[in-house]
């Protein structure tokens, strides 16, 4: 490949706290959400919390043990290094921090795991990035307080964010707020913390809580550019490009709607106020945002750069019969014909992360940043020609080198790309459907969706493959 990656290019990989580290009651911490979604996750989309949220955890929830990364984060970093990682995006499970999340004083032990786990990554030159809130919100605000719903979240949240921007000031340069921040228009409990059931929840409820997690985003970057002008806070938003399923003008305008539901979050965090066609939207559904005193001020408070996940594409539609072939699918939208799916159901359309790059650079000439890419797929163990245990999985690396080749194509086009991590570098539990079964790692995990598992770690084909591209900055794609 021809393109030039810029020399700084942050190559890495990316995980969240409640997908791998387990320690799920270790030294202080609280239940967290997650804590408490049942084997089968909370499907694709996340759908309702009702019955999920009044129990306490379960053995056979995924997550409590995760691939318990609490204990062995050391040898995985070290894998990390070995691979060539120049960045690890990583979260801070809410809470270890603040196990019930509305204390004043955070919990020492918590803290200090994530001091020795940011050590360990710069023992090896890894500059981590920190996702604050990764679908982790403490159960109690989930209980108590119906999530973001509550406007009491918005200093809940800045408490915390002040606690570890303080804490990690000298360890921690990159910064994301909240994981898919728009991911609450589809699943409003895992994103939002919210426990009113979706078919239950008001798009006025629903608004309001959208409009206290902006807030509270906008006013920890402030306090973190206080903390440390160095910070690089970014915002993080589930992108997918939402294409016209015909030329024809209404399908036109449809994509365009759905797709001005999703940008509104970048577009707040980008330029610092509601953009017309939103409030066109909320005038129109009826709903009042309760703006407080100060927080057309607060929004004003802009960051420093714009990351997103990428899986897929959909199309939209505005012939109720077609769009009834979307239903069920992962955040809906109508199926392309031009495109295969993953085993999950998920398009994959590598030529739609150039589009996006372009998009994102043409409508915010901010630097932005690829936090999440992968695919999850089954994987199968077998012995290597070396005689030790490895996957061959060509598919893994013929997506990712395909996206990166993308990658690559924006950067000619001349967009600013800060870096790429991998989503799901060493196997993890999925978000969507709590499996460990749906794979993304170059590294393997042991251990199984019925629990069993030695929990060692092998390298899979993709690691050498991945090492190889980072060595070389991207030629060998
Ligand atoms: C993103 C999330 O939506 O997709 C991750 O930020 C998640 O937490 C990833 O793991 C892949 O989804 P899944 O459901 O396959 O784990």
């Amino acid at each position: 490949m021809t393109t030039q990656f810029p020399e700084n290019f942050l190559w890495g990989g990316a995980v969240a706290a409640n997908q791998l580290e387990g320690g799920y009651n270790a030294d202080g911490k609280g239940f967290s959400i997650q804590d408490v979604t049942p084997k089968g996750g909370i499907g694709q989309g996340g759908h309702d919390a009702d019955p999920l949220i009044t129990q306490d955890p379960t053995e056979d929830n995924m997550k409590l043990i995760g691939i318990d990364f609490y204990n062995r984060y050391k040898e995985d970093v070290k894998l990390f290094a070995e691979m060539g990682f120049k960045v690890f995006r990583t979260s801070i499970a809410w809470s270890r921090i603040f196990p019930k999340g509305d204390e004043a004083e955070p919990n020492e032990a918590g803290l200090q795991f994530y001091d020795d786990l940011f050590d360990e990554c710069r023992k090896y030159g890894i500059e981590p990035l920190v996702t604050i809130s990764h679908y982790e919100t403490p159960l109690h605000l989930s209980r108590e307080y119906d999530g973001w719903v509550n406007r009491k979240l918005v200093d809940f949240y800045v408490n915390y964010a002040t606690t570890v921007f303080k804490r990690y000031k000298d360890k921690v340069k990159y910064w994301l707020t909240f994981n898919e921040i728009n991911s609450i228009l589809e699943a409003p409990f895992m994103s939002g913390g919210i426990s009113t059931p979706k078919k239950e929840l008001s798009k006025q409820d629903l608004y309001q809580a959208i409009h206290h997690e902006l807030v509270a985003s906008a006013k920890t970057v402030k306090i973190g550019h206080e903390i440390n002008p160095d910070f690089q806070i970014g915002c993080m938003v589930l992108s997918m490009p939402i294409y016209p399923l015909t030329p024809n003008p209404d399908d036109v305008i449809q994509a365009m709607e759905s797709d001005h539901k999703n940008m509104a979050f970048a577009d707040i965090h980008v330029r610092g106020a509601y953009p017309g066609y939103m409030k066109r939207y909320l005038r129109e559904n009826n709903i009042t945002i309760k703006f407080e005193e100060g927080d057309e001020e607060a929004l004003k408070h802009t960051v420093d750069f714009v990351s997103f996940s990428y899986y897929m594409s959909i199309c939209e539609t505005a012939d109720p019969e077609q769009k009834k072939r979307g239903e069920g699918n992962l955040l809906g939208g109508v199926p392309n014909p031009h495109l295969q799916a993953s085993e999950w159901g998920w398009q994959i359309d590598p030529k739609g992360l150039r589009y996006v790059l372009n998009y994102f650079w043409d409508r915010y000439q901010k630097p932005l940043f690829i936090v999440e890419n992968g695919l999850g797929a089954v994987d199968e163990l077998i012995e290597g020609a070396n005689g030790e245990k490895t996957v061959e999985d060509d598919y893994r690396i013929n997506y990712l080198n395909d996206h990166l080749v993308q990658v690559g194509e924006a950067i000619e086009d001349g967009v600013e790309v800060m870096g790429y991590t991998t989503w799901g570098c060493i196997d993890l539990v999925s978000a969507s459907t709590a499996q460990l079964k749906k794979r993304y790692g170059f590294i393997y995990v042991d251990r199984h969706d019925d629990g069993s598992g030695t929990l060692e770690r092998y390298k899979k084909k993709s690691f050498n493959w991945y090492k190889e591209v980072i060595a070389t900055n991207g030629k060998s794609l």
